[in-house]
């Protein structure tokens, strides 16, 4: 079981990529320094906890998910003094650390795959990564990166045989029947205990172990290893976070979900859901998602993305139906163009065609629902993409903190850029940035503040019970969310076009109701009350009182 009110519960996580945030000694590179000096905007904003993508030594073939050493700093970044300071700084400003761990593969430049390669056929150095003299073994397990990949395997040339690689073939997959390799693993996450972070997001968890005629995902001994890792940071004594990424349906990732093993895990097909939602105006089978996912797992140990640094993953109708899959592809601006590997490869503004009202309700949601709300940096601005650039690129350009060069980004020339930072019409840097919306009372950076500030002051947001409101109206979601004291109702409107409706609230007949944002008193003079949603409008009313001692 949890520990009881753990921090993570219902915590709002900022996700960001160290190089592309901000760069502190202007070699065009973002970095620990960097970071270190953009806390106080985060605290400014209502983060509590921020999750960085790997930032190991790494060759860089995957965005450094290809990692050379798991106990090191990329010197690019800083280096273990650094992240020392910038950790120390965080919990000082009082958000917690959220790393990467990345368990299934390697780098192919990491000593241990070197070594493997080198050494004889059969020998335990060998048999630390999954090696086969034939490229067909395991052929039900799909290949993931089908963009740049066509098969599983990689003929080595030294080795002579074949090695797995489930992701790139700069990627050899780690042999977790090798006591060895596990042991090596937990000492990696026992390294970074020690250092003191607050969590880690599993990379990759369903692909640990391989099994013939099976798509080699979700095993038992899968589930056993995670297990051990549960148990080395329980020794460990402090309230850490284990966050599986498992792109998977909510009743095939609740599994990691079991009491002995991690934490909390993403839901991805809700992500889909939403995004079918406000494609379609249609929010029938997202109330169903939100229902089977409490019903597996309830209460807020689910991770609530819209976006991140990979592609808006639909998959191949495991995930979620093909018609789920094409009201996204047809429905959403760009629905239809930029698919790469098993989805959309955008960033969630253009997405939503520069919508800021489809921004603020599909926020709205994530900030109400029960979970973790992940915020993926840049989307508090409504910050574009660079369609152009290779892989995963577009959607991990700088972050945008003032109308300066490179968007404050970093001092360096251009061409110097980690990536170019973003100009494209409607999205220029220029314009969408951190120092500009701060000084515009109504831009989309305030409002996320403003509703995160709310957030923090209702409870009910962050530990109450779910409840689903039947709705008379198909593109309107209505949803409570309540403490013994207090109950926040929400409604949101998924359609481009208006919405009125009756709602039935006899049950809180003769309570005091407010309009959260705006504060205003809602007299309510029936049980029934005749509500009016502009399009992707949306209200959140509290119900009940606020107490001083309910804040959390
Ligand atoms: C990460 C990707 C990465 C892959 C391989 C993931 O699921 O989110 O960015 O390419 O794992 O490590």
């Amino acid at each position: 079981m949890a520990a009881k009110n753990s921090w993570w519960e219902g915590a709002v996580i900022y996700q960001l990529i160290p190089r592309s945030y901000s760069d502190g000694n202007g070699d065009g590179i973002g970095d620990l320094q960097g970071l270190s000096s953009r806390l106080s905007y985060l605290r400014w904003l209502g983060i509590e906890a921020i999750w960085l993508t790997p930032l190991y030594p790494s060759p860089l073939q995957d965005g450094g998910y290809d990692i050379t050493d798991f106990k090191s700093i990329h010197p690019d970044l800083g280096d273990l003094a650094a992240f020392h300071r910038f950790l120390t700084a965080a919990h000082d400003q009082g958000m917690r650390v959220i790393l990467d761990l990345v368990l299934n593969h390697t780098s192919h430049l990491h000593p241990w795959f070197q070594r493997a390669r080198w050494a004889p056929k059969g020998s335990t150095e060998r048999d630390v990564y999954v090696w086969s003299d034939d490229p067909n073994r395991y052929a039900k397990a799909p290949v993931l990166f089908r963009k740049f990949e066509a098969s599983n395997w990689q003929w080595d040339e030294v080795a002579e045989q074949y090695y797995l690689h489930r992701f790139l073939r700069h990627q050899p997959d780690l042999n977790y029947e090798n006591p060895w390799v596990q042991e090596q693993m937990l000492e990696v996450v026992d390294f970074w205990l020690e250092r003191g972070v607050d969590g880690f997001r599993l990379d990759a968890v369903p692909f640990l172990f391989e099994s013939e005629g099976t798509r080699c995902e979700g095993l038992p001994e899968t589930h056993s290893f995670l297990k051990k890792v549960r148990k080395r940071v329980e020794t460990n004594g402090r309230d850490v976070l284990l966050l599986a990424e498992a792109i998977q349906p909510v009743d095939e990732a609740a599994p990691y979900l079991a009491d002995d093993e991690l934490h909390g895990a993403f839901n991805f097909a809700l992500t889909a859901h939403l995004f079918a939602a406000i494609a379609s105006g249609n929010c029938k089978k997202l109330r169903l998602c939100l229902q089977d996912a409490q019903r597996v797992v309830p209460g807020c140990r689910w991770a609530l993305p819209l976006r991140n640094h990979d592609e808006l993953w639909l998959g191949d109708g495991h995930l979620v139906s093909e018609d789920v899959i094409q009201s996204i592809r047809s429905g959403l601006h760009e629905g239809h163009g930029h698919w790469l590997n098993w989805g959309i490869n955008r960033r969630l503004a253009p997405l939503l065609n520069g919508d800021p009202r489809a921004n603020r309700l599909l926020h709205a949601l994530l900030y109400s629902l029960p979970g973790m709300p992940c915020l993926y940096y840049g989307d508090e601005l409504g910050m574009g993409d660079w369609p152009g650039l290779r892989d995963r690129d577009p959607n991990r350009t700088p972050m945008a903190w003032t109308p300066a060069r490179n968007g404050g980004f970093s001092s360096a020339p251009d061409p110097l850029l980690v990536l170019p930072a973003i100009t494209a019409p409607g999205y220029d840097y220029r314009v969408v940035n951190v120092e500009v919306q701060k000084q515009l009372p109504g831009s989309l950076l305030n409002w996320h503040r403003r509703m995160l500030t709310c957030r923090r002051l209702l409870p009910a947001l962050r530990r109450g019970d779910f409840q689903i409101i039947e709705s008379a109206h198909p593109s309107v979601l209505i949803y409570s969310r309540s403490t013994s004291r207090m109950t926040v109702l929400i409604a949101a409107n998924l359609s481009g076009a208006g919405a009125s409706l009756r709602i039935d609230l006899s049950k809180w007949k003769g309570a005091r109701t407010r309009e959260v944002l705006w504060g205003c008193e809602y007299p309510v003079a029936d049980d029934n009350w005749f509500i009016y949603l502009p399009s992707y409008g949306f209200s959140w009313w509290l119900i009940g009182e606020v107490e001083e001692e309910d804040v959390s």
